[in-house]
């Protein structure tokens, strides 16, 4: 067991507007005077200058759910670590199971996206996780150690700079959520991958995401390996994320 303190991340995804991203996070941060864990939201690009305004001297930290892996140029489309920190961002989602999925991000590209972050002083909360594809075939411990291990020697920084997330595929969006047994044997195998590679490997912060709810959460955060969640659709919802990290102490 080790002591450090709980991150819960929501994962907005492409959700959200001017009017209703203002009311969530009013009624977050009005409803979090006593969070003992840390509270990140992951919100789309163009919000974030307000999202910057609206969390200001809350305990809410901003999350970007993605950055390039180029340093700057011509790259239509894209924004670079250092735009994403002139906003006061400090964490950011690489490898989301959907942008591997749907923008054929591969680990090598991950990779580079955490390089690129940490150069720039955020946080990259890096998303592995088998489909149900992989899971069926026994595959699980090989696909999330493949995974990790492409982010595990970053050129100069140490794997303890990230926090990691574990989210089953099959569980994304869908209602169904690895039950505590399931997501704790994964994150065994994946802290005894981060001890072998680094002796701070404790105090890497290893997420579970993937239907994680108002109802689960406690359980789930109660697994000695899980030290917080990625929230997707309950992040919406002020009470129940707000109720998700009341789970977290
Ligand atoms: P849901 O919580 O909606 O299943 O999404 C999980 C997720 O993908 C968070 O990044």
């Amino acid at each position: 067991m080790n002591s450090k303190k709980k991150l819960i991340a929501g994962n907005w995804k492409m959700n959200g507007g001017l009017a209703a991203n203002e009311a969530l996070l009013k009624a977050l941060v009005a409803g979090l005077e006593n969070a003992a864990c840390d509270v990140v939201v992951a919100v789309p690009a163009p919000y974030l200058a307000q999202v910057q305004a609206l969390t200001a001297g809350s305990v809410v930290a901003l999350a970007a759910q993605d950055v390039s892996q180029h340093e700057a140029g011509a790259y239509t489309g894209e924004t670079s670590a250092a735009m994403l920190k002139d906003f006061g961002v400090r964490f950011a989602l690489v490898g989301h199971s959907e942008r591997r999925q749907y923008h054929g991000e591969t680990d090598a590209v991950v990779a580079e996206k955490a390089q690129r972050a940490l150069a720039a002083g955020i946080t990259p909360i890096v998303c592995i996780g088998e489909t149900l594809q992989e899971r069926d075939a026994g595959q699980t411990e090989a696909v999330v150690k493949r995974q990790l291990a492409a982010v595990i020697h970053l050129n100069g920084h140490c794997i303890s700079e990230v926090v990691v997330a574990y989210e089953p595929v099959w569980a994304i969006g869908t209602g169904r959520t690895a039950s505590p047994e399931q997501a704790q044997a994964v994150h065994a195998v994946l802290r005894a991958q981060l001890s072998a590679a680094s002796e701070k490997a404790d105090r890497i912060r290893l997420l579970y995401g993937g239907s994680m709810n108002a109802s689960n959460a406690a359980q789930l955060l109660a697994q000695p390996d899980i030290d917080g969640g990625l929230v997707g659709g309950a992040s919406l919802k002020a009470p129940d994320f707000l109720q998700i990290i009341a789970a977290a102490r």
